[in-house]
């Protein structure tokens, strides 16, 4: 499912940094049941980090990361859905760069991951396949948020754009 863009600014703060100003947008949200459903959010994500103006590998390493969390929502879980969101950030601080990010969401109906540090080790599976899903998108990716439940768990990993833009 295509949505259109949906932005929304958020202003967070930590302690006494300057206020950092926050720009989601919404890109393209996917329900996740089957196999196939994973090629469409695939090349959502890349054509978005190309435009974005993320360097290939980037782009590469996105792919990766979105097919992993796709592939652990069609192989364990009941179903759910992705979605991709460009983050523009600017800080009030004047000599601070703002940032350009793409953030995959993950989210799915259950039944949750009992132990999250244990399913991020490397090759930790309950089905016996390789067990590096979540362990490399925590490597591929700046920032990985797992919160689960017994009625679902939602990923969230983030990437901010490196070099020229
Ligand atoms: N969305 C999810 N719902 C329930 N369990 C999950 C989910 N994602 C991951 N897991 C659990 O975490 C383990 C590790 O995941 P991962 O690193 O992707 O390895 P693999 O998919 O090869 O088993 C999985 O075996 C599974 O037990
Ligand atoms: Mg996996």
């Amino acid at each position: 499912m295509q949505t259109d863009a949906d932005p929304t600014t958020i202003i967070r703060s930590a302690g006494s940094e300057p206020p950092f100003v926050e720009t989601l947008a919404r890109i393209k949200e996917i329900d996740v049941d089957h196999e196939l459903d994973v090629y469409d959010a695939r090349r959502g994500v890349h054509q978005q980090a190309m435009t974005l103006g993320f360097k290939s590998d980037q782009a590469h390493y996105l792919v990766t990361a979105l097919t992993e969390l796709a592939n652990n929502i069609v192989f364990h879980s009941l179903g759910g859905w992705v979605a991709i969101h460009q983050i523009l950030e600017s800080s009030t601080d004047p000599f601070a760069l703002p940032r350009t990010g793409i953030r995959i969401t993950a989210c799915d109906r259950g039944p949750g991951i009992r132990d999250i540090e244990q399913a991020k080790q490397d090759g930790f599976s309950t089905t016996n396949s390789l067990g590096c899903g979540l362990s490399g998108v925590a490597r591929l990716m700046d920032q990985l948020d797992i919160v689960s439940s017994e009625n679902g768990t939602r990923v969230q990993a983030v990437m901010w754009a490196r070099g020229e833009l």
